[in-house]
């Protein structure tokens, strides 16, 4: 059974129709056409199906999307501004934290949400903020180097 509704996603308003049973992550990736939210354990192991719903991070596989009828999501993709990434992105690049880049969306979501709430993270605070986040390729070393530098080049 399907059902209609709206989401407000990186800034545009998407009417769409939806299984009732449909993931937010499969409406975001087959409907709406982003690329940001991966598809990888299914089961809120891996993080790298995070997205933003009204500014929280949240892993896109295990929620309904129609119980998020009228939210704002914020992915991966709608971080830069036109031609401009996001500091984040470009600390990713920067600091050599992508190698296959499964991963990265989701780190990069949950990056967002440790910055935003808490702006200088040390080392301890960065490992915790990604801990719901696997990355298969880099050791973590470069990825929290690379919030480190977002943190820095994000105060000015
Ligand atoms: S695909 Fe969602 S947590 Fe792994
Ligand atoms: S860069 Fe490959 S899984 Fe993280």
């Amino acid at each position: 059974m399907k059902q209609i509704m709206t989401l407000d996603v990186n800034g545009e308003t998407h009417e769409l129709i939806v299984e009732k049973d449909a993931t937010l992550r499969d409406v975001l990736r087959d409907q709406v056409g982003l690329i940001g939210p991966k598809r990888g354990c299914d089961s809120g192991g891996c993080g790298c199906c995070t997205v933003h719903i009204d500014g929280k991070a949240v892993y896109s596989c295990l929620c309904y999307a129609l119980s998020y009828d009228g939210a704002k999501i914020l992915t991966a993709d709608g971080l830069s501004s036109g031609a401009s990434l996001h500091p984040i992105q470009q600390a990713f690049i920067d600091a050599g934290a992508v190698q296959c880049g499964y991963c990265t969306c989701g780190m990069m979501m949950s990056a967002k949400q440790l910055l935003d709430e808490c702006p200088h993270p040390d080392e301890e605070q960065i490992r915790h903020g990604l801990s719901g986040n696997l990355c298969r390729c880099t050791g973590y070393t470069k990825i929290v180097e690379a919030i480190k530098l977002a943190s820095e080049r994000l105060a000015g």
